[in-house]
């Protein structure tokens, strides 16, 4: 607890900075989600109601109280990315990676959500692994990219 402390604490005690010092949080922790006791700390760090930082972290999809995997791929499907096929890049996502919407695989590597716009619609269909966007979705480009991801994560464990 004192470690998370130390980590939120070049944060000025500030309701404005409750999303960077989530997303800190969030990035530090290897379950790649946020535990119960990183809202309580945020709540007495920012002295605001626990409610609040619940409400926060549940209102934004970035964030999760679930442990997900290493790289979390979000896949919009609002109507303009639905339009041009974000149903059936979801289903080739989780026929690629063996799992549902929601899931983790289970070597941890990957967790499929879907979300709502990403703000990228001039490029849809689009989802983002992580930090990185990725648009003009493809079959092919699909399996390009969960195999670079795959590559990556196997250099980088051997
Ligand atoms: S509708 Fe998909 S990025 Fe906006």
């Amino acid at each position: 607890m004192e470690d998370k402390l130390k980590l939120i604490s070049r944060y000025p005690r500030s309701r404005d900075h409750i999303l960077l010092i989530l997303h800190e949080l969030q990035r530090h922790n290897p379950r790649n989600c946020l535990e119960p006791e990183d809202l309580k700390l945020v709540a007495e760090y920012l002295g605001i109601p626990l409610s609040q930082v619940h409400d926060t972290v549940t209102f934004y999809s970035m964030f999760s109280l679930k442990p997900r995997g290493k790289h979390v791929i979000r896949v919009c499907d609002s109507p303009p990315c639905r339009m041009a096929g974000s149903t059936s890049i979801i289903a080739s996502l989780r026929e690629l990676l063996g799992i549902d919407v929601g899931e983790t695989t289970p070597d941890g590597l990957f967790t499929l959500e879907v979300v709502q716009c990403l703000g990228v619609c001039g490029v849809a269909p689009v989802m983002m692994v992580d930090e990185e966007v990725y648009g003009n979705l493809t079959e092919e480009r699909l399996r390009e990219i969960i195999a670079s991801y795959r590559e990556r994560s196997g250099k980088e464990a051997g």
